[in-house]
């Protein structure tokens, strides 16, 4: 095993169980990190516990819903506990359905809303005595061109909620700065995970072609900007919400 930028170091990936936040997690697990998975998949954790343990990671997985706020402050406190700290957040859990205006329902946009922003707020606010105290914390949202730019392939209620976790990074970043704490987003598009499966093959190679580097996204190019955010490299960097997207928007 790897062991360098993340050695000694507590990492909640929320939602990690499958995905980008996967990805993230192994990586950072080969790098060092003792790495707790938040998510509501049990399949999936029952998995990823198995690759950390072939590792030899440290490690953690726990059932927790982040729309769940009682779920959210149990989590925190028990990976705090087990491990004696928690120096990263990643806020990776989210829902996405892919719906027009008027067949967005009340329930899609009370359950996006409790899990896209709710969910972040919850993680948040939980770590924040905890990296105060050992001041330093790296936070990192997971946002969406949908939130910079809008999307008409995604619930408007989406974009609107990934909107919303951009505005949490900037009220994070400029109120726990003080504190030794950063917190940065990435805003990735066109990540082929389970979430997109809804994409035909013919709407990926016409997104493709769209895209100035010709290709989709991986999770192994959101893990490095991920890790990059997380690491000590990024020490001077907070507020920010990096596009990760092959150049298909810029601003
Ligand atoms: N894939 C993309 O193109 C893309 C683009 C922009 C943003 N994002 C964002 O990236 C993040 C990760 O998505 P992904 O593409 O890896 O999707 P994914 O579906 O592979 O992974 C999402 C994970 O979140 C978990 N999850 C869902 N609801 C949860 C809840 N209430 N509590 C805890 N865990 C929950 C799921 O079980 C799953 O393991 C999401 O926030 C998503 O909105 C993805």
């Amino acid at each position: 095993m790897r062991a360098d930028r993340f050695t000694g170091k507590t990492v909640c990936i929320t939602g990690g169980a499958q995905g980008m936040g996967r990805q993230a997690a192994l990586d950072m697990a080969a790098e060092g990190a003792a790495v707790a998975v938040t998510d509501i998949d049990d399949q999936a954790l029952e998995d990823i516990k198995g690759e950390f343990d072939e590792m030899g990671a440290a490690s953690l997985v726990l059932h927790c819903d982040v729309s769940k706020c009682s779920e959210v402050e149990a989590a925190v406190a028990r990976i705090a506990d087990q491990f004696g700290s928690l120096d990263i957040l990643i806020n990776n859990a989210g829902l996405l359905k892919s719906f027009t205006i008027e067949e967005t329902t009340n329930e899609l946009i009370d359950r996006t809303i409790d899990i896209n922003i709710k969910g972040v707020l919850y993680a948040v606010r939980a770590v924040t005595p905890i990296m105060k105290k050992q001041n330093y914390g790296r936070i990192v949202n997971i946002s969406s061109i949908a939130g910079k730019n809008g999307d008409n392939t995604t619930s408007f209620v989406y974009g609107a909620s990934k909107g919303a976790v951009i505005t949490i990074t900037r009220s994070t970043a400029r109120q726990l700065g003080p504190f030794g704490i950063t917190c940065n987003a990435i805003a990735p598009h066109a990540v082929m995970t389970k979430m997109m499966e809804y994409w035909d093959d013919d709407k990926k190679q016409a997104m493709a072609d769209k895209i100035p580097l010709k290709r989709l996204g991986t999770v192994e190019d959101m893990s490095n900007l991920m890790m990059f955010l997380a690491s000590d490299e990024s020490s001077f960097i907070t507020g920010e919400v990096i596009n990760i997207n092959g150049g298909y928007y810029m601003d």
